[in-house]
């Protein structure tokens, strides 16, 4: 049989998550970069689901469908996500029958929407298992946890499997004290769920319909078939205390994937599972990259520095507590320490921008340098360009933002102003602390300075005279 075209995935989402206190789902919470409902999703799709039906409810349905294109975005597989919804929250059990309509295929994996470690080859070990044991209706995973509180409780007979019973229904100390407990995943044959769905029964302490209750149903027509799973990936999320738990978990096993992939990541970087890395990059403790961001090969990623949906060129140097937010740094361009790219901001091959450099909308192309306490709005800078120390692109009138265009080669000296919408032509010189208001022709030198003024042996007069003047000053104060 092959799977891939026989598996729909149904995830439960539906769930009122009343253990997080938040207004947002709990599926929708973030860890590491995604929604935690992502997870199970792609580990379904890596698995080999052919289809993922997700449970939503009547007032998440919307923020779901937002999260599961999100997903699409990323991956072209998720195309194949379905949405159902659950009227109201009554249950896991009622969550996977409102799936059913939904699902197309012959097998179906259930899986809890809130395990964001479960990881396809995890379900792999579900589905083989399945396949293998050919009188079972039904399998699910297990595994022994030593604080198993807050789980469902595998009971066993003789080795078998015969059912699960929820924390706050166990009976005796004796099932407290079972350790082996139920992972929310499940894999049945739609027959028998339709079946099984279709008769349960809300008679337990929650008054909930338990998807779990379909487990001794199939103990009692055939077989329940338990498969190990490894703890650690099986643990779920009801508050937030487990979101960061898990939420650390995933950054240790993100890290661990890129360093496997010849990337040296520092014990305290957190690289989202959206990010790309390159080869024999480094990535030092504390840097934190975000959301879309591919990092090139060679590049160094100092310590502190936060990369949002950005592009880094091979061998750039992006050096201590920058911030860079949905920019492009070319190959071999330096950046910081202490600089600030905002959006749509592009830095050229061999590039440079230096400390309290702080770029938006513009671009500074091949070569060009900033690299001192300098802001550049809405502004190019032609290749090779030098702007000097304290810069002030004047991009906003307090109404319109206006672009301001620098020439190839030019050079700006220090703590000029350069009034936009303005151009200064390549090869065109802007001596120190000139104000540009007009346009600035090729090769020409501007200059706004006044004329200096020296007055010999004038310093002594003026101090006496200043403190004269504060004396008074004082004096009138006390009267
Ligand atoms: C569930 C299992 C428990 C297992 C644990 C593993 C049941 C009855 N219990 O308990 O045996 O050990 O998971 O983590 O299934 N949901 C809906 N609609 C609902 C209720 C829940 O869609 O009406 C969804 C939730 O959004 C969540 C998932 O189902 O993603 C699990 O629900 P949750 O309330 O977290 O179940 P647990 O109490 O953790
Ligand atoms: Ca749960």
């Amino acid at each position: 049989m092959n799977m891939s075209n026989s598996l729909t995935a149904v995830v439960l989402a539906a769930g009122a998550g009343t253990r997080m206190r938040s207004r947002r789902s709990k599926v929708l919470h973030e860890l590491a970069g995604r929604p935690l409902l992502h997870y199970p999703v792609l580990a379904a799709l890596q698995a080999g689901a052919a289809q993922v039906v997700v449970v939503a409810s009547p007032g998440n349905e919307r923020a779901i469908r937002d999260c599961l294109s999100r997903l699409t975005d990323l991956s072209d597989q998720a195309r194949r996500c379905d949405v159902a919804i659950q009227a109201q929250p009554r249950g896991t059990g009622d969550a996977a029958k409102a799936a059913l309509p939904h699902v197309a295929h012959d097998q179906v994996l259930i899986l809890n929407g809130d395990i964001p470690l479960v990881r396809g080859e995890d379900l792999l070990q579900l589905t083989n298992a399945f396949e293998a044991a050919t009188s079972a209706p039904l399998a699910l995973m297990s595994c022994e946890l030593t604080e198993p509180a807050g789980y469902g409780r595998i009971l066993r007979q003789a080795g078998r499997v015969v059912g699960v019973r929820e924390e706050k229904d166990l009976e005796s100390d004796a099932q407290r004290a079972i350790r082996e407990v139920n992972a929310g995943i499940y894999l049945a044959n739609r027959d028998f769920l339709s079946a099984a769905l279709g008769a349960l029964t809300s008679d337990n302490a929650q008054g909930e319909y338990y998807v779990t209750d379909i487990v001794e149903r199939a103990a009692r027509e055939a077989t329940a078939l338990g498969v190990f799973g490894t703890p650690e990936v099986m643990q779920g999320v009801n508050d937030r205390a487990q979101l960061a738990t898990m939420e650390a978990l995933l950054y240790q096993r993100i890290a661990d994937g890129h360093r496997r992939a010849g990337v040296t990541i520092q014990v305290g970087a957190l690289i989202d599972d959206t990010v790309r890395i390159g080869g024999n990059a480094t990535v030092r403790a504390n840097a934190s990259l975000r959301g879309d961001t591919v990092i090139g090969n060679d590049v160094l990623i100092e310590q502190g520095v936060v990369i949002d949906d950005s592009v880094i060129g091979d061998g750039a140097v992006i050096k201590p507590y920058c911030v860079i937010v949905q920019s492009r740094v070319g190959q071999g361009a330096q950046v910081g320490p202490f600089a600030h790219m905002r959006p749509e901001s592009e830095l050229g091959d061999d590039a440079r921008i230096g400390n309290f450099v702080e770029m938006k909308k513009s671009v500074l192309k091949k070569g060009a340098k900033a690299n001192h306490l300098t802001y550049l709005g809405d502004t190019e800078v032609g290749e090779n360009a030098n702007v000097g120390a304290g810069t002030i692109v004047c991009n906003y009138d307090g109404f319109s933002k206006q672009r301001t265009v620098i020439g190839k080669g030019a050079f700006i000296g220090s703590d000029s102003q350069l009034i936009a919408p303005v151009r200064i032509g390549d090869g065109a010189y802007v001596g120190t602390g000139t104000t540009v208001t007009r346009d600035v022709p090729e090769q020409a030198l501007a200059l706004s300075r006044p004329q200096q003024i020296i007055k010999e042996d004038y310093a002594p007069k003026l101090r006496e005279r200043l403190q004269a003047a504060a004396r008074a000053r004082k004096a009138g104060g006390r009267s």
